[in-house]
């Protein structure tokens, strides 16, 4: 629930950050809070004992551990979206701020998702696998993706930006989400709530999970829920791998209700060498680099620099977290 937004009160009196900040970044942060002491988080977690502010790197410790080392934090901002390592109830109760980055991955995961749709549209797992054995013109069952339906289920940040690229190429956009109702964004048909899913799930021809990992989207792709996908539809995962029961996916997909997954995020992560999910033909796995793009740290820096010059001047922060929804 990024773009929210809070008071946090009385300024900053120090702040840690991860590795992911460099010179450049720290003469920024110079700019915008020259008397703001700046300590780098290394193995040291002892650093983490008198901060009130802190901008993690990926090994930073979270959740109850990061409250134990850091007892007088007051604004964590995340340098990604999902948040869910860091909500422990603890953590929920404290008078902590927690920042996210959502909003700066809709254009790579967007293009990430396409190539997913478009290598299954052209057939090109098989032409890939093809280059080690001859194939000649083999018939792959391509298809167009033009005139077909996407529903993005978790429609918020990356939805949109998926839902405006996917709709040039003629596909009919469904978005599913909690808070469905207003203006229809760019490229979308139709807005749907949750009560609406089994009638979407059934005239999608390729679904796309983008949901954050939440106590309520947990294992939300399960068997039941399989079972309502329009046979021979795709499913694609770009959100959380936690939210999808991935033995209920590898059934579906094994007995061709299902015709391919593309899934950027997996549960656990990587997935085990021997999982069925890694054997299956038609499943595509990515290895979580859908995020991954040359803008990211520059983007995501925008916005943790926007919010210290708003914690500094005592302004309502952006992208805040609805910490007890979990996004
Ligand atoms: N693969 C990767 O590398 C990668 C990178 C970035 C993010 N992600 C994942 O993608 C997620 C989404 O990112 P974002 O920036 O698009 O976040 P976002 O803008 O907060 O969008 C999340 C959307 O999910 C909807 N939602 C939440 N709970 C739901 C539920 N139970 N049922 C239906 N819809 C629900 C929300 O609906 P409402 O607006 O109605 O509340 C919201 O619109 C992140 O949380 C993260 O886990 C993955």
């Amino acid at each position: 629930m990024a773009g929210a937004q809070e008071e946090t009160g009385g300024p900053l009196r120090k702040l840690a950050v991860g590795p992911q900040i460099g010179e450049d970044a720290l003469a920024r942060i110079g700019a915008i809070a020259p008397a703001l002491p700046v300590v780098r988080v290394t193995d040291d977690w002892s650093v983490l004992a008198d901060v009130d502010a802190l901008w993690p790197g990926i090994d930073t410790p979270s959740g109850d551990t990061l409250l134990r080392l850091a007892p007088r934090l007051r604004w964590l901002q995340a340098f990604g979206a999902g948040v869910e390592r860091w909500l422990t109830p603890a953590f929920v109760q404290r008078d902590i701020v927690l920042t996210n980055a959502s909003g700066i991955h809709g254009v790579q995961i967007a293009e990430h998702t396409l190539s997913l749709l478009l290598a299954f549209a052209r057939g090109l797992p098989a032409l890939v696998r093809g280059q080690h054995a001859p194939l000649h013109h083999p018939r792959l069952g391509q298809f167009e993706l033009a005139g077909q339906t996407l529903a993005i289920i978790g429609f918020g940040r990356i939805g949109e930006a998926l839902a405006a690229r996917a709709a040039a190429l003629g596909l009919t956009v469904i978005g599913v989400r909690r808070r469905h109702q207003g203006a229809l964004p760019a490229g979308v048909t139709r807005l749907a709530g949750l009560a609406a899913l089994p009638q979407v799930l059934a005239v999608a021809d390729h679904v796309v999970s983008v949901l954050p990992l939440t106590p309520q989207t947990r294992g939300f792709f399960d068997a039941g829920r399989f079972a309502r996908f329009k046979p021979g539809s795709h499913f694609y995962n770009v959100g959380r791998g936690a939210s999808v029961d991935h033995a209920a996916l590898a059934r579906a997909l094994a007995d061709g209700r299902i015709a391919g997954a593309g899934l950027d995020v997996t549960d656990p992560e990587p997935l085990p060498p021997d999982h069925p999910l890694r054997r299956l033909p038609n499943v595509l796995l990515t290895a979580h680099t859908a995020g991954a793009s040359p803008h990211y740290q520059s983007r995501a820096l925008a916005i943790a620099l926007d919010n210290l010059s708003r914690f500094q001047a005592g302004q309502p922060l952006v992208n805040v977290v609805d910490k007890r929804a979990g996004y």
